[in-house]
């Protein structure tokens, strides 16, 4: 099929790339110039494992090429993708203006038989509400729009496209139904199982779904807390509650509170069409506040380890591993809260060119240890592989001073306390350092208790 994709960033990019490795023909087209050279090119302008050289594949098959003439390419499809941007304001509500431009650009030059589908993540009622728009730029109710929403995660998109769960389609009539069908024919041929009902439930599962997932990690950050207070242990916990079927193990990582650019957006998206339509979503309004709190309280828990005027090394900026993407990252949140108390902050992440363009006076360094030099605190805010083999004894003779917050938990405790760092988890005892507690008794001003080790 002929298909044409509005947007070239993540989702755009891998829609794209995706549908032309099922063998379509694609026109991904964006309204930014450099960027669409650069695509021609091969250049993908975001770090997303594998998408370069997707893209690179297909373009030299001949299957995906990128345009900024969306008018003409879209005049010639079976489909069209919106996968542009949709904003949030800080209430929640979607911006539409980059989704509406789109079709009021496109809709006059469609064919009749063009289906229209909508990729970004919107509100339940867009895509009736953009039926009626695009009625209106024609002048006549020919062209359908349908709802297929994206569950790809930063770092892992092209696996999630290619094996997806499920593929969700909304369509309120048969013929829609019928081409988005045909589209992903080729992925439930290989048994990935596809969901159809009407457009307003697609887009209802959307935001259902990435509700739920940050209820999960929301909880077991709370159950966190409470293992700090009592001597527990989440990493234990979250196993067990994670063994019943009807849980499930995944999304229950505590850490700095979730980020990117759909949990905290699709979150407040949520409850604001919650509090519109008058079905309020209190669960999900508590999540909120919860997460936008933890960052600043895990900010409070480095402040207080670190002397006046003091050193961190804040290791990982990006919202998660293998992403470059900062957009609602913990770093984005506590590292400038850590400078308006006073401290200096140097900072590593294998990624870090959109963190450089977010965060101000930050010394960056490219080797993880030598952010670490001369550090009153050394905290590890993003799960990079590479951070989980980091030499904590080098680690350790290089800072001068000996608190390792672990946000991710990734270390061992026992191996930072043996070579004599204060080693601070989330939802794990702190575990204070073995070599100087055994040595002298106290630790820089720390009362050395036995170590729970
Ligand atoms: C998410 C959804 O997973 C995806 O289906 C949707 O389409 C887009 O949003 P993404 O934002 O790429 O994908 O990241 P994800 O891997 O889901 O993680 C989101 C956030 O939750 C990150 O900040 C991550 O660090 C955090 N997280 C995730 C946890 O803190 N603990 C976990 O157990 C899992």
């Amino acid at each position: 099929m002929k298909i044409v994709v509005l947007g070239a960033g993540y989702v755009g990019l891998t829609t794209s790339a995706c549908l032309a490795e099922l063998g379509h023909d694609l026109v991904c087209c964006d309204i930014d110039d450099a960027r669409v050279e650069a695509l021609n090119r091969a250049q993908i302008p975001i770090f997303e494992p594998g998408l370069s050289e997707l893209v690179g594949k297909q373009v030299a098959a001949g299957r995906l090429k990128f345009s900024t003439d969306a008018q003409t390419h879209a005049g010639r499809a079976d489909a069209v993708f919106l996968a542009v941007g949709t904003p949030s304001d800080e209430d929640g509500n979607i911006d539409l203006t980059y989704v509406e431009a789109a079709v009021a650009g496109i809709g006059p030059s469609l064919r009749p038989d063009t289906l229209l589908v909508v990729k970004s993540t919107v509100v339940a009622g867009t895509a009736r509400q953009l039926k009626e728009l695009v009625d209106a730029v024609r002048g006549d109710s020919a062209i359908a729009v349908a709802s297929n929403p994206e569950f790809l995660r930063e770092g892992s998109a092209i696996g999630d496209f290619m094996e997806a769960d499920r593929i969700v389609i909304g369509a309120d009539d048969a013929r829609s139904e019928a081409v988005l069908r045909e589209i992903y024919r080729p992925l439930t041929r290989r048994g990935v199982p596809l969901v159809a009902g009407k457009t307003v439930n697609a887009e209802l599962i959307k935001y259902a779904a990435n509700a739920l997932l940050a209820l999960k990690i929301g909880f077991i950050n709370d159950v966190a807390n409470l293992c700090e207070a009592v001597g527990g242990d989440v990493t234990a916990v979250a196993d067990g509650i994670g063994r019943d079927a009807r849980i499930g193990s995944a999304f229950l990582a505590a850490g700095p509170g979730f980020g990117g650019s759909c949990f905290p957006k699709d979150t407040r998206a949520f409850a604001s069409i919650g509090r519109r339509h008058g079905a309020p979503q209190p669960l999900v309004e508590a999540l909120i506040q919860g997460n936008d709190q933890r960052k600043a309280d895990l900010a409070q828990r480095i402040i207080a380890a670190a002397p006046s005027r003091g050193r961190v090394a804040i290791l990982g900026t990006s919202f998660k591993a293998n992403t470059d993407d900062v957009r609602e990252s913990a770093s984005l949140a506590i590292i400038p809260l850590l400078q308006q108390a006073g401290l200096e902050v140097h900072a590593h992440d294998p990624q870090p060119e959109a963190a450089k363009r977010q965060l101000t006076d930050v010394d960056w360094h490219d080797d993880p240890l030598a952010a670490c030099r001369d550090a009153d605190v050394t905290v590890i805010l993003t799960e990079w592989d590479e951070y989980r083999s980091l030499n904590l004894k080098r680690m350790a003779e290089t800072m001068h001073g000996h608190h390792l917050f672990d946000f991710r938990n990734i270390l061992s405790a026992e191996q930072a306390a043996r070579v004599g760092l204060h080693y601070h988890a989330i939802g794990r005892p702190d575990v204070l350092p073995k070599a100087k507690a055994r040595g002298q008794g106290t630790v820089a001003g720390l009362a050395v208790a036995a170590s729970p080790a």
